[in-house]
């Protein structure tokens, strides 16, 4: 009887004690969550993530999506602030944002863009993304390497898309694209069909391969517009395709066009989806990038962290943009710290890169089809 006593003390002492850590180290603090959109999967994921981990270290948090509508994230930005937020976690939609951060930063909310800068806003000091020119310059890669293109003696087509003109990350990832394609394209081996942007400062050229909000019927309209005029008489062996929900729209076209069917082209992505994990499984998309966003989801919360605590700023796995890559943390109108992490290439050949990190393990209940 004494030792069930006793063991039951020991236990409420424990208990007590985690009660008492987790609120020493978040406080209850209130952190606001502002996600962009739900269309493109891996931002749910990334909400979820975020409010979890922030739980996991005593603050209280919820998380809004924005329905890639600036003026609804907006209203759920202020409705953060008036609940009391001490933090805001930003993955903002376009640069109609800055008003709302500004009225954060009067009420000295600590605000940290999430993976997409906060553009034209001085009213912010930190951002937490991955090195975007890198995801970029892995794109490319794997289309050199899916299309052998040291090795051809003959040209191979290819056509350009990028993301989203209102989205700093887009330059990023086209810039590092390019600065692998572009001797090849000067060699002759690659030529470029329809609108060729050499950079993303090319304004003119970029803006007719960009791709609104990300949005999916964009991007595969666009497709078909290119087939059936610009590449009518050519067969594309590749296409530089910013992300994987825009990737498999731009395969959906191709693949009602008879010249394409069993026949597709090499095509990048970014995000490793679920779905395009699976086109890749199936011989459809052929890359994507891998960015461990439960990684970056607990990265910004220890930085919020941090700096809510008024400590220096030390986060596993993440390392502060220098050189060129500051450029990473430029909102137009300064710069703020960025911090980035690794993105991994991803091809059949190690699919088992996502699974390894228990990037799907929500949806594994049925079964893994990725490892059969
Ligand atoms: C993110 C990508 C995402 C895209 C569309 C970008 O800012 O970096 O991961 O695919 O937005 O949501």
């Amino acid at each position: 009887m004494k030792k069930i006593a006793a063991v039951i003390l020991v236990l409420a002492m424990a208990a007590s004690m985690v009660m008492v850590v987790s609120c020493k180290a978040g406080g209850g603090q209130m952190i606001g969550v502002a996600m962009p959109e739900t269309h493109v999967q891996r931002w749910v994921k990334d909400g979820n993530s975020l409010v979890e981990e922030a739980k996991k270290l005593g603050y209280r948090a919820e998380a809004q999506f924005g329905d890639a509508n600036q003026g609804t994230q907006n209203q759920q930005i202020q409705s953060f602030l008036t609940q009391g937020a001490k933090a805001l976690i930003v993955g903002c939609i376009n640069d109609g944002v800055a008003p709302v951060i500004a009225e954060a930063a009067r009420d000295n909310v600590v605000v940290i863009a999430y993976d997409r800068i906060i553009p034209n806003s001085e009213d912010y000091d930190y951002y937490i993304t991955f090195n975007n020119f890198k995801v970029g310059v892995l794109q490319a890669e794997s289309i050199v390497a899916g299309l052998d293109l040291d090795a051809a003696t003959s040209p191979k087509y290819i056509t350009l898309f990028a993301g989203s003109p209102t989205d700093g990350n887009a330059f990023f990832f086209f810039d590092g694209a390019m600065s692998v394609l572009n001797p090849y394209i000067d060699s002759g081996k690659l030529v470029v069909v329809g609108p060729y942007p050499r950079t993303s400062s090319d304004t003119n050229n970029f803006q007719r391969i960009a791709t609104e909000n990300w949005q999916a019927p964009i991007a595969k309209t666009r497709m078909e517009n290119l087939l059936s005029n610009d590449a009518r008489n050519v067969t594309l062996d590749a296409i530089l395709a910013p992300n994987d929900t825009l990737a498999r729209a731009i395969l959906e076209a191709c693949k009602a066009d008879a010249k394409y069917r069993g026949n597709l082209p090499i095509i990048s992505g970014q995000d490793a989806e679920w779905d395009s994990a699976m086109s890749i499984k199936n011989g459809e998309q052929f890359s994507t990038v891998f960015k461990d966003t439960a990684k970056l989801a607990e990265a910004a919360i220890i930085l919020a962290d941090q700096v809510l605590k008024g400590q220096p700023v030390n986060i596993p796995g993440a390392v502060l943009a220098t050189g060129d890559l500051a450029e990473i943390g430029n909102t137009g109108r300064k710069y703020v710290n960025a911090y980035l992490l690794d993105p991994i290439l991803v091809t059949e050949d190690n699919l088992t890169v996502m699974l390894d990190a228990g990037f799907y393990d929500d949806r594994l209940d049925g079964g893994n089809p990725l490892r059969w």
